[in-house]
């Protein structure tokens, strides 16, 4: 369907949940307070897909992204890799705990879908 609404309320902080959307998966994680002052503290200009984490989150303990390697498509892995993200096995690369591309063949970061929280447990992925 078009739109595909997650109750945040059932996702404990530091914990990653994986939901369908049009065909494909979204990562939600609950960030903690270290994981969202790694993803802001880091020096995202120099990045290869330069982005600062304010530009990928509309709340820092939610992370909402499509579950899809920007280099050729497989599934990353959560809580893996050198950069406390996530880790795309099928050729190495690996992505921080703001889905920025760091390491491998990926040349983007991993896309950040149109959503909303209309209330404040309440995700609208869509
Ligand atoms: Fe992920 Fe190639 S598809 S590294």
């Amino acid at each position: 369907q078009a739109k595909v609404e997650v109750d945040l309320a059932a996702i404990p902080e530091g914990k990653n949940v994986i939901i369908k959307w049009r065909g494909k998966p979204v990562f939600i994680r609950h960030r903690t307070s270290d994981e969202i002052k790694e993803a802001e503290g880091t020096d995202w200009q120099k990045l290869r897909d330069p982005q600062p984490d304010s530009a990928r989150v509309k709340k820092p303990e939610w992370l909402i992204m499509l579950g899809v390697c920007t280099h050729l498509g497989c599934v990353p892995i959560g809580e893996s890799g050198d950069f406390g993200g996530w880790f795309c096995p099928c050729h190495g690369s690996h992505y921080d705990i703001s889905g920025r591309a760091r390491k491998g063949p990926a040349p983007l970061n991993l896309e950040v879908p149109e959503y909303d929280f209309p209330e404040e447990t309440n995700l609208i992925i869509g």
